[in-house]
């Protein structure tokens, strides 16, 4: 890696460009004893990435070799055609004695790159390590004219299909400028990352800030009259047969990289990122190459930052997406104390589902965690539920190469990696995934839980992945199979609620005195859910309520489908569905005014959760719904909302107003959850604090006993 002392580096940036700098550079180095300075590795760091391009017989041109070894080594390895020029005389004259008699084929010429006097189509390779990133060491218009002259002598001596290796660190300006430059030229336009910058395998940590890469331009026979701009501006009535001759006409090169014809576009750009041999991308716009490389770069500077650096306080958070996947696979959260104690690192796999608990959605509590287990330096993992997860053991097999790239820099590398997590089953069997058009993907997912040995299914929706929408309880029960063998199969418990916020909403009725004097009432009592998922809790209270009048409203049809096919959900004479807008249902049977409920719950997900509300959307808590919300109450009615908001600012506003448009407001905060239960009771209270305390209790003792309304059947190999 480049490390130059104070004392070698120039005044001003514009030195770069003068051979005076450079013939000092070198003179003070010899005086220095310096055999050679290389710019981003020597030739073993390189040699995956060289040996891929070029062919023992090439014609090979280094372009500002410096005093690098790098031709040298070349040459000892076979390549014997190759020519070393540099602008400094001083260098040049060093490295022609040293290689003379052990290289005698190889070439060392003075001459600048601006104006080189080798003939047209000359060479089929030329190398610049570094040379480039000197000679644009700023983005300013002169400077950037001199490196076109220097890239328009490349595009001269180079032969049709040779190539223009330029190792560099690409900054953005250098990025910018070679992209658009080549792809002006109709070159076919290749960045791959080098080797050299990254921290070798099982080495005392060291990191490198900046990633070095490789662009390799390969030149193709350009059509007179066409420019790739021409394709771009035009629209060109050609058949397919016609484009393909086209395109080949322009590719004489045989390569592993033969123009496709599969779109209209004439620019070959691909990236090729993880590693030199990795797999190659094509990409579509010169754009999208410039982000995929500054994604590197970024991820590069990140990963130095908390390599070198204690993060805490700081909320640090990355994805790690598999191999040629879109899809993030796991979501790792960095968490530092500031003080150090014994362990140095340790990685915690949070179970599937439980992402959105206190402990491990917020920064806080992540903190808590790192402090209980007592590691300087915790990363917590998140699975995605959308992804399919073997076991623990599977888990740990894929995240060990990538997490000690986060470990404190003094840490070995070899160090083993201590895992640790809540003694839950980690993961879920996918069962069925989906597309809706309103709740956009969907999971039915399974997990086993050694809590009570039952299984668990749940449905999460992408859009909002640390959020589950509904979560059952399975129950088995062998059939009687035609052959007798009595198969285990397994039902949905609907006696037992999982959902800690379906117990606080159902835990609610207890404001309508539901569990003494209604329980005698002769008339329904008549309940609007607004939202099914998979229908856990209009199921739960229509099994043990037979007293309510239950009308769920859902916005998504396929939703139903996948409550009734995976979570059991039935309707009933006392269980309808309506498919609708919750916001237009309320608003237009509030403005008709025909119709009360004793209770409206709303169970809404929010499909931006960007604002830091993820139930219910924001537009269900705005004043107008509230008010008519308010007047489809009976005059005992009750409100509740399952409300999710981690943006402190929107909670303050909402909970506030609404207090506003209710007599009596009660909130539950579950407990490690992010999600609270709202109360809101159409009626006045006793709203003095042991007022309010006498309300709470009632809920709680409500709360505490939903799940043992009813006998558990687990364990009893019933039949359905
Ligand atoms: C950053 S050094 C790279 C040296 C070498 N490629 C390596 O990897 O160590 C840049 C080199 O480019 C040379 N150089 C700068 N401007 C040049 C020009 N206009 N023509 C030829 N060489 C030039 C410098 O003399 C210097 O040797």
């Amino acid at each position: 890696m480049v490390n130059l002392k104070l004392d070698l580096l120039p005044k001003t940036k514009k030195e770069f460009a003068h051979e005076g700098y450079w013939d000092t550079f070198f003179k003070n180095l010899k005086k220095k004893g310096r055999q050679s300075f290389e710019w981003y590795g020597e030739y073993p760091e390189l040699a995956v990435i060289l040996n891929k391009y070029i062919k023992l017989k090439d014609n090979i041109l280094i372009a500002g070799c410096g005093n690098s070894s790098l031709s040298a080594e070349l040459y000892d390895v076979g390549y014997r055609n190759v020519t070393n020029v540099d602008i400094s005389q001083v260098v040049i004259k060093q490295m022609q004695d040293k290689n003379k008699s052990l290289r005698p084929e190889m070439k060392f010429i003075r001459m600048d790159l601006m104006e080189m006097d080798f003939d047209e189509n000359t060479f089929n390779v030329v190398i610049d390590k570094g040379t480039l990133d000197a000679i644009m060491a700023d983005s300013s218009d002169e400077i950037r004219e001199r490196a076109e002259r220097y890239l328009c002598h490349i595009c001269r001596v180079m032969r049709v299909g040779g190539r223009y290796m330029c190792i560099s660190l690409l900054q953005e300006h250098i990025l910018v400028f070679l992209c658009n430059y080549f792809f002006r030229e109709g070159w076919m336009i290749r960045i791959s990352r080098c080797m050299a910058g990254c921290t070798p395998p099982n080495s005392p940590m060291k990191t490198a800030t900046f990633p070095v890469f490789a662009v390799i331009a390969t030149k193709f026979k350009k059509i007179p009259g066409f420019s790739p701009n021409d394709f771009n501006s035009k629209i060109l009535r050609i058949n397919m047969y016609m484009l393909r001759s086209l395109l080949y006409a322009f590719c004489t090169v045989e390569s592993e990289n033969k123009v496709k014809c599969s779109c209209l576009s004439f620019e070959v750009l691909e990236v090729c990122l993880q590693n030199p041999d990795g797999k190659v991308e094509r990409v579509c716009a010169i754009s999208d190459m410039i982000q995929e490389v500054k994604g590197v770069q970024q991820c590069a500077m990140m990963r130095h930052h908390v390599v070198t650096k204690n993060v805490a306080g700081e909320d640090i958070s990355l994805e790690l997406y598999e191999t040629d996947s879109e899809r993030p696979r796991y979501t790792l959260h960095i968490v530092d104390l500031d003080k150090r104690t014994v362990n140095r690192f340790a990685i915690f796999i949070v179970p599937m589902g439980k992402e959105n608990e206190y402990l491990f959605a917020t920064p806080e509590g992540r903190h808590q965690l790192a402090e209980d287990s007592g590691y300087d330096r915790l990363i917590v993992v998140h699975l995605k539920p959308d992804q399919f997860y073997e076991s623990l053991e599977t888990i740990k097999d894929e995240l060990s190469g990538k997490v000690m790239e986060l470990a404190p820099a003094d840490l070995r590398r070899d160090a083993r990696v201590n895992y640790l997590s809540t003694g839950e089953p980690v993961s879920g069997r996918r069962r069925h995934e989906g597309k809706s058009a309103f709740a956009g993907q969907y999971v039915v997912s399974e997990v086993d839980s050694l809590e009570d040995k039952a299984k668990y299914r749940r449905l999460t929706f992408l859009a909002n992945p640390a959020v589950i929408q509904t979560e059952v309880r399975l129950l088995p029960y062998r059939s009687n199979g035609k052959d007798g063998s009595g198969a285990v199969s397994y039902f949905v418990d609907y006696s037992h609620l999982s959902c800690q916020h379906h117990v606080c909403m159902t835990a609610g009725l207890a404001f309508l005195d539901f569990f003494s004097s209604l329980a005698e009432s002769s008339e329904p009592i008549r309940v609007l859910i607004v939202g099914l998922g998979g229908g856990a809790l209009p199921m739960f209270l229509n099994k043990y309520f037979p007293m309510l009048d239950i009308e769920v409203l859902e916005i998504d049809d396929e939703i139903r489908e996948v409550a009734t096919k995976w979570f059991g959900f039935t309707r009933g004479p006392r269980l309808r569905v309506i498919i609708g807008d919750g916001v237009e249902y309320i608003m237009k049977k509030s403005a008709e005014g025909k119709t009360t409920y004793d209770a409206v719950m709303f169970d809404v997900d929010s499909k931006d959760p960007s604002l830091g509300i993820s139930c219910p959307p924001k537009v269900f808590v705005e004043p107008n719904m509230l008010v008519a919300v308010r007047k489809l109450l009976a005059p005992n009615g009750l409100f509740i909302l399952n409300f999710a908001c981690r943006n402190k600012q929107l909670h303050a506003s909402i909970i506030s107003q609404m207090v506003t448009f209710f007599p009596t407001m009660l909130s539950w905060k579950i407990k490690d959850e992010v999600n609270e239960i709202i109360y809101c009771l159409n009626y006045k209270c006793d709203s003095s604090d042991s007022g309010k305390r006498e309300l709470m209790k009632r809920v709680s003792t409500s709360i505490l006993h939903i799940n043992s309304l009813v006998k558990p059947l687990l364990g009893k190999w019933e039949k359905k």
